[in-house]
């Protein structure tokens, strides 16, 4: 860790954008200092009319998962080699990324509050649970870990936002679709620079970064708002119907995950390590392998095309 930070500026500088020069919600939503405000509202209203049940509910539970930001600076904040009090740069970067997918949850949910599609007070309950019951992501304060999860998870909700986007162009409606795939932008970059300092450890410590990188596959990435609920439901109750709304709407699969691992793998270059002690080589073998073995696990699930009905969203949309 303190290798790596000391090049945390250069970091800084080449995969996140500064405050002046990089988008706020506002560019993407109407201004309600503008003449033309309530126009624009209207028109988010009507287009808003085209899109369907599993939608909302993937785009409310995508913005819940932005909104549990809290979660997660404090938890990277408490990794091992960071430190928020003296002068070590990680904190730097765990603020700046911070600051970056602030403007993710505020976006969704300026958006979602003008659309007159979803119940905000429910939603926001979600919220407040989904931070009260935190996450455990099974990386413990292991830097190695966190970045395997953050590289996995960044890549993961730029997909997602990605084809959320996608939909929304579909349906005509440009504003969210604009929106959607300007946050999966910021999400790719996350993806690289985390990506990239995975890469830095693997030339430092080979064998140990390679049983970080086992360890989290063997017991799976698992997303960032497994816990959440709705209003009068046990924790984590509502993640099964929002993954298989996700899942319907080909928004974010099992063979997305899969891909996830395989691109990963290349980057690495985790074929070619040959540097390692008698278990990193065993845990390379496995990662090799892994992407095949769930593939063909995949091919026999089939997801659930039962819709759930969820607090979030009324039932009287187009479905
Ligand atoms: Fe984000
Ligand atoms: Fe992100």
């Amino acid at each position: 860790m303190q290798t790596v930070e000391k090049s945390i500026d250069s970091f800084v500088d080449k995969y996140l954008i500064p405050v002046e020069d990089i988008w706020q919600p506002t560019d993407l939503l109407p201004n309600s200092q503008n003449e033309g405000f309530m126009d624009e509202v209207m028109q988010i209203r009507e287009e808003a009319k085209e899109l369907g049940y599993d939608f909302w509910v993937v785009l409310v539970a995508d913005m819940v998962t932005e909104e549990a930001l809290p979660t997660y600076e404090s938890w990277l904040m408490d990794m091992e080699g960071v430190d928020q009090h003296g002068k070590n740069g990680w904190s730097k970067w765990i603020r700046h990324w911070t600051g970056e997918e602030n403007r993710h949850g505020d976006t969704l949910n300026k958006y979602l509050y003008l659309s007159g599609r979803v119940d905000m007070r429910e939603i926001e309950k979600t919220t407040q649970y989904l931070i009260n019951d935190g996450f455990d992501i099974g990386t413990g304060r292991d830097p190695y870990k966190n970045f395997v999860y953050t590289s996995f998870q960044e890549l993961a909700t730029n997909i997602s936002h990605k084809r959320v986007g996608q939909l929304a162009k579909k349906r005509g409606n440009k504003m969210l679709s604009k929106m959607c795939s300007i946050i999966a932008g910021d999400e790719m970059r996350h993806h690289l620079a985390y990506r990239e300092f995975v890469k830095i450890i693997f030339d430092y410590d080979p064998s140990e970064m390679m049983l970080a990188f086992h360890d989290m596959m063997k017991k799976k990435i698992v997303m960032p708002a497994q816990f959440i609920r709705e209003s009068g439901q046990g924790i984590g109750e509502a993640f099964e119907n929002f993954s298989n709304a996700a899942q319907r709407l080909g928004v974010y699969t099992t063979y997305d995950y899969i891909d996830i691992l395989r691109k990963l793998n290349a980057y690495w270059e985790i074929d070619k390590m040959n540097n390692l002690n008698d278990q990193a080589e065993k845990a390379r073998d496995y990662l090799m392998n892994l992407p095949d073995r769930m593939s063909r696990i995949a091919d026999r699930i089939a997801v659930p095309q039962d819709q759930h009905k969820f607090k979030w969203v009324e039932a009287n949309g187009v479905l």
